[in-house]
């Protein structure tokens, strides 16, 4: 597939400043971002790096990078969590810095050591908004692990233009939401367009298998999003558009029904709703947005979890999904939703233990239909539990693109993960991280 890669939003906009105008010369912001880049201290700050997903993060990247050129540092607001960490995973050398994510100064001063801040300090929502704005301002590049739609889009509005400006690359939800199923499309789209001449105007993913847990955080995470939705209507009402993160500008009409527990012929299977379903086809039709719609103007997509065949499939995928209210269901109500946190779920800082990570796996199924009814399919899989072990892997591995793989003169915005790092991407998930991507007949 040609990809056509995007300015996201506007045009590329020119700045000139006093040394290069008296020179007569007229330099475009990611050109006097490149020139502002060579001298910073680091090339990646991990940011919340004594999170649950943090730690893990951290110690892949100590594992990939020990003896090479990366220049990394840790970061955090508790000097003695930061020790403590860099103590445990035998970060002697690291250096360490400290930083709230409400302290605009503190913040200004990291983002000017480093080409590249990638944040797990979350929810988002609530701690993450002045490290994006001093980001967008600054020129840094970004990433994070927010699955957090409404967060995304306020923070799409408030600094999209201060980044196309200052060069910022910033590159949300980079974790299982929503890498798996947003590059996925990606392979499948391009291996679509080489073996029918076109992309397809309709894919659907099956999660297969997937084994793991949750952590404090994303629990932390899903709450703020239900208190923040059940008190505003119009929150509310934007969660149920699939094309909420497009530009304002974007053409697509078509809208994909909700996923409702049914049989799903293709795979002769009960299938039930997914989780992340609700923010992956966000992302995956902004990266058709950004990308001139490439996959079409008319493109679906929708994801669901394939359950079983015969009754008890039929039964286990009501239950799935009767479990699966009842817990959002218990969210919504103050008093379940104290006792769900009290006694049952797990509070920030924890989440599936080391065995669980290790054991953990997944697989997903995307099945692609063009316009002349033609079919074409992949698989994705990936070690350890998608939430936690893949996805500190997937975070890392996004950030190590960035700097490294994608070129300087990108220009800045709010990117997607298939439109700014693409195949750069799946190839460093499949040498680096335990991720599989191949094309099946069957
Ligand atoms: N996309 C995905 O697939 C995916 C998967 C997993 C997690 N997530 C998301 O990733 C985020 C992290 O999850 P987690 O389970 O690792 O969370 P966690 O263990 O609860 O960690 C939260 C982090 O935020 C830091 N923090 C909180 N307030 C802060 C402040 N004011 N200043 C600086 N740092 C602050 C905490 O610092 P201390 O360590 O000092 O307490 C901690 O490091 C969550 O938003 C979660 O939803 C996404």
């Amino acid at each position: 597939m040609t990809q056509r890669i995007a300015n996201p939003c506007t045009p590329v906009r020119f700045r000139v400043v006093p040394p290069y105008f008296l020179l007569g010369i007229e330099y475009t912001a990611e050109l006097i971002k490149k020139a502002e880049m060579i001298d910073k201290e680091f090339d990646i700050i991990i940011f919340g790096a004594t999170s649950f997903v943090g730690q893990i993060m951290t110690r892949h990247i100590k594992e990939k990078f020990n003896n090479s050129s990366l220049n990394w540092a840790v970061a955090g607001r508790s000097k003695e969590k930061l020790k403590k960490l860099s103590k445990d995973i035998g970060l002697y050398e690291i250096k360490t810095i400290i930083a709230d994510a409400n302290d605009e100064s503190a913040l200004k001063a990291l983002c000017a050591r480093t080409k590249i801040v990638v944040s797990t300090v979350g929810p988002y929502a609530l701690y993450g908004s002045t490290l994006v704005k001093i980001c967008a301002e600054t020129g840094t590049d970004y990433c994070d692990l927010t699955g957090e739609p409404q967060w995304i889009k306020k923070m799409q509005e408030t600094y999209g233009k201060t980044a196309i400006d200052s060069g910022a690359r910033i590159v949300h939800c980079c974790g299982f939401d929503s890498i798996p199923s947003d590059l996925g499309v990606h392979f499948l789209q391009q291996k679509a367009l080489k073996k029918t001449g076109q992309t397809c105007n309709k894919i659907n993913m099956r999660v297969l298998k997937m084994k793991g847990g949750a952590s404090g955080g994303t629990i932390a995470s899903i709450i703020n999003l239900i208190k923040e939705a059940s008190r505003n209507s119009k929150l509310r009402k934007e969660l149920k558009n699939p094309y909420s993160l497009c530009p304002p500008s974007h053409n697509f009409t078509l809208f994909q029904s909700n996923i409702k527990v049914s049989y799903d012929e293709e795979y002769k299977s009960w299938i039930a709703p997914f989780i992340m379903a609700a923010i992956n086809s966000r992302v995956i039709h902004r990266s058709n947005a950004l990308s001139g719609n490439s996959y079409g103007t008319d493109f679906l997509y929708e994801e669901a979890v394939l359950i079983g065949k015969g009754k008890i499939g039929k039964w286990k995928a009501h239950f799935v999904n009767i479990g699966l209210a009842m817990v959002m269901a218990g969210l919504i109500i103050p008093p379940t939703r104290w006792l769900l946190q009290k006694f049952i779920l797990p509070k920030p800082g924890q989440g599936p233990s080391e065995e669980e990570q290790l054991s953990g796996e997944y697989e997903l199924l995307f099945t692609g239909t063009t316009s002349d009814g033609t079919k074409v399919k992949c698989r994705i899989t990936g070690d350890q539990d998608p939430g936690y072990g893949s996805t500190a892997k997937m975070l890392a591995q996004s950030a190590i693109c960035l700097a490294k793989d994608v070129p300087k003169n990108t220009k800045g915005g709010f990117w997607t993960p298939a439109t700014i790092m693409g195949d750069k991407l799946t190839k460093r998930l499949i040498s680096q991280a335990g991720l599989d991507f191949e094309i099946i007949d069957s």
